[in-house]
């Protein structure tokens, strides 16, 4: 179902400007999305990453452009996280090859979103806006460990995974601004990105070009599910990963019935490995 008929399902409850919203977000992720200029410069290098042909050096000329994507991408290569044996590295080209290119993607976008939440536009939702940001960084990281200690799946790119799964979110906000009344309603606005973020989020990271599997994996994550005892896929990692980055208030926003805390916030797989979650998280936020 698209969002112009999830939109138009309910105008009766739906304030007009909300409404307004909600439609011009529809329309405008039925064209081609218009990102603001600090993010286009990053989904530009992610753009270029994520091509299979395109050669490293190709990939390093791109990302030099931006000082601040290649300064992190430096400290990022030079953690505890990707160098445990404290071998520093002062080239990008070996920078990346260290990190891989999903990391680099991450840390990319991960600047993007922080230069967003700095904007102008955005001033009016600044708290939500830094909470989102660490929601999303946290996800990204324990979303690599679990994937590392639990699973097969590849660790770098459920850490992009965790990075975008709430990209939605970022990318309501940043059009809320642009609403007057809304800009003066914060609450409202929280809890129009806690209904609509998801299916915003789809269609976004479709057009942004992601890979089918992670649109594919960061679906529905505030939905409840069974119990999962061991995560089997990319989804599973994504969706064990955002409760342990504090989703379960994600869910409590969706006015779902008889919602309970997920079991697995306390299952003993998971909460062995809080620790070196809680490390990797510190560190990479440390790098911003
Ligand atoms: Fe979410
Ligand atoms: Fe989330």
């Amino acid at each position: 179902m698209s969002i112009m008929q999830f939109a138009n399902k309910t105008p009766d409850q739906l304030h007009e400007e909300r409404l307004a919203m909600l439609i011009d977000i529809a329309k405008e992720l039925e064209g081609e999305v218009i990102f603001p200029i600090c993010f286009d410069a990053s989904v530009q290098i992610s753009t270029v990453m994520k091509s299979k042909t395109a050669s490293l050096q190709r990939i390093a000329h791109e990302v030099q452009k931006d000082p601040l994507i290649t300064a992190k991408l430096l400290k990022m290569a030079n953690s505890v996280v990707f160098n445990p044996m404290g071998k520093t590295i002062t080239d990008l080209g070996a920078a990346l090859t260290r990190l891989g290119m999903e990391t680099a993607r991450a840390t990319a976008l991960a600047c993007a979103m922080q230069q967003l939440i700095r904007s102008r536009d955005l001033a009016a939702f600044e708290d939500i806006a830094k909470e989102l940001w660490l929601h999303s960084i946290k996800t990204s990281m324990i979303a690599r460990v679990i994937a590392r200690r639990l699973t097969r799946v590849n660790p770098e790119l459920a850490m992009l995974a965790g990075l975008v799964h709430d990209l939605g979110a970022f990318f309501m906000l940043d059009r809320a601004g642009r609403y007057p009344e809304l800009s003066e309603r914060p609450k409202t606005v929280e809890y129009l990105v806690a209904q609509w973020h998801e299916s915003v989020g789809n269609i976004l990271l479709d057009s942004l070009g992601l890979p089918e599997e992670i649109v594919e994996a960061v679906k529905e994550v505030d939905l409840p599910r069974d119990f999962i005892e061991t995560p089997r896929n990319l989804g599973e990692v994504i969706y064990v990963a955002n409760l342990f980055a504090g989703g379960f208030s994600e869910m409590q926003k969706l006015d779902i019935p008889d919602l309970e805390e997920p079991k697995e916030l306390s299952y003993g797989k998971y909460t062995d490995l809080s620790t070196e979650m809680e490390e990797a998280c510190q560190e990479m936020i440390s790098l911003f």
